[in-house]
């Protein structure tokens, strides 16, 4: 999710979640390397699976990502829509060693343009997002989230002006829940729970989405979407210059898209 954000007061006056989720993430006195103690194939290499294996999980190898997924070639590139890995199915991730928290140190890294970043976002199709609300590394709090999931959605909804980093410079309200209460793994693959309100609710929403393929143009109404059609046809522009190839995607087709991420109707 992009910085430029439009804060209400109402949201600045939710309960903060900060303190809660202070032992789920890491700050900039701590040295990411001080993390890094797990053995992890080295990237390229075929030995995942025997990581995995190593662990005692037990499950079919395609439902899930394997260390390799998480390799990088630093520094990471921020794709922008209409890249159809934005659209790709995210694996779940099970194995926690230094590659996937390699990946996490450099999402953060790209992450200083905005306050959240979802790994398909970095062309990474597996279920982690991170997102530190101060929108600047070295402040405030960096929060790290595997395989999350909502187990509740408040009634109270709120309208907010939404940025996101695959749509440089598009910004529209959107309406999602006030709060939410999640569950998720840390970057070492403890369990927690979670209830997030105001503006850390408002950026995880966002990115949940992107994990499920959903993107923010998706949740706005006809009338938001008709204000940003032009900058997105622009981006489809883009996409068919830089790659020789038809966009995967065309506004046009909206309202498949909404009926996609289940607004269709709403
Ligand atoms: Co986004």
């Amino acid at each position: 999710m992009a910085a430029r954000i439009q804060v209400s007061p109402a949201l600045f006056s939710c309960t903060s979640i900060l303190p809660s989720i202070s032992r789920h993430v890491r700050r900039r006195n701590r040295s990411i390397h001080r993390l890094f103690s797990n053995e992890s194939p080295p990237c390229g290499s075929a030995s995942s699976s025997f990581v995995q294996a190593q662990r005692g999980f037990s499950f079919q190898e395609e439902n899930f990502a394997s260390s390799a997924d998480f390799c990088v070639d630093a520094p990471l590139k921020i794709i922008k829509y209409p890249d159809p890995r934005l659209r790709a199915k995210n694996k779940r991730v099970n194995t926690f060693d230094d590659n996937l928290k390699k990946l996490v140190d450099e999402m953060f890294d790209v992450i200083t343009d905005g306050i959240g970043l979802s790994a398909p976002q970095v062309g990474m199709n597996i279920q982690l997002m991170v997102f530190n609300p101060a929108g600047e590394r070295g402040e405030g709090e960096e929060v790290v989230l595997v395989n999350p999931a909502v187990h509740k959605s408040s009634k109270k909804s709120l309208l907010y002006n939404e940025g996101c980093l695959s749509f440089p410079g598009i910004y529209a309200d959107v309406v999602r829940p006030a709060s939410v209460k999640i569950d998720a793994r840390d970057v070492r693959g403890a369990r927690f729970r979670l209830n997030l309100s105001g503006l850390p609710a408002r950026v995880f929403q966002h990115e949940f989405d992107h994990l499920k393929g959903i993107l923010f143009f998706d949740r706005m109404g006809e009338d938001m979407l008709y204000g940003i059609m032009s900058e997105l046809k622009v981006l489809e522009k883009k996409y068919e210059d830089l790659t020789g190839q038809p966009s995967p995607e065309n506004i046009d087709n909206h309202t498949q898209r909404q009926h996609f991420a289940g607004l269709a109707g709403t």
